[in-house]
């Protein structure tokens, strides 16, 4: 049908932010950690993100799991934490985060029509099965691709193509679910179509590359999808 061929025909979701809460291991952690655990879980995930760019720029690609470790070293670091149990604690729970209260109501009810349901993440394939087992949402997934099979972390285009590529679909008929505003700006420049799960309530990104719509969580997805013109 001509009229069809804009059709949503699959939802892509990112993972650290948009369906697994990475604040959740300091806040486990926190009677331990003390008054500077909100700014060590702030600085630990900025510099995980800064080192993933920073590898993509430089051509030196390490798995999302180093890099988390290599970020959680600087951060301890940084704000004078020397606790070697505390690393290893913490790291153990960047494996076991839990997911946002929505998260799985949302996903059932997305499951029950044609849709493809994947994940897109810079996360390694083991730990993310492992991480989506242990929030019992892996079920949902259709597929769950890895930036490893490029070798390249968002929003490098390359990563973008993966699902275009895995599922046979053209960016327009994908939508990109992502409560990073850079990563819905880097999945827009690609052309997919996206939404932005504006969780913190930020204010947009300036990047030219603007979600086709925003929502606070992902309660209002199942509506958006059935109803959203996404041209
Ligand atoms: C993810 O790829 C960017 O953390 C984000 O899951």
């Amino acid at each position: 049908m001509p009229g069809d061929s804009n059709k949503i025909r699959a939802c892509v979701f990112d993972v650290y932010g948009t369906l697994l809460d990475f604040n959740s291991a300091i806040k486990k952690l926190r009677d331990k950690i003390g008054p500077q655990s909100e700014q060590l879980s702030a600085l630990w995930r900025s510099k995980q993100l800064e080192y993933s760019w920073l590898r993509t720029l430089m051509g030196k690609h390490t798995d999302f799991d180093q890099i988390t470790a290599d970020a959680l070293d600087f951060s301890l670091s940084t704000l004078s934490i020397k606790d070697k149990d505390l690393r290893n604690d913490l790291m153990g729970l960047f494996h076991k985060l839990e997911p946002f209260p929505e998260v799985s109501k949302i996903l059932k009810e997305l499951k029950s029509n044609e849709l493809s349901i994947v994940i897109l993440s810079n996360g390694t394939s083991h730990t993310l099965t492992a991480s989506l087992q242990q929030a019992k949402i892996n079920f949902y997934f259709d597929e769950i691709y890895s930036i490893e099979t490029v070798g390249k972390f968002k929003p490098h285009p390359d990563v973008y193509r993966i699902p275009c590529d895995g599922l046979g679909l053209e960016p327009k008929n994908i939508a990109f679910i992502s409560a990073n505003s850079w990563d819905i700006a880097g999945a827009a420049s690609f052309g997919l179509k996206t939404i932005w799960v504006n969780r913190s309530g930020s204010k947009n990104e300036v990047l030219t590359f603007d979600p086709n719509f925003e929502i606070l969580d992902l309660t209002m997805l199942p509506e958006l999808l059935s109803a959203g013109d996404f041209r």
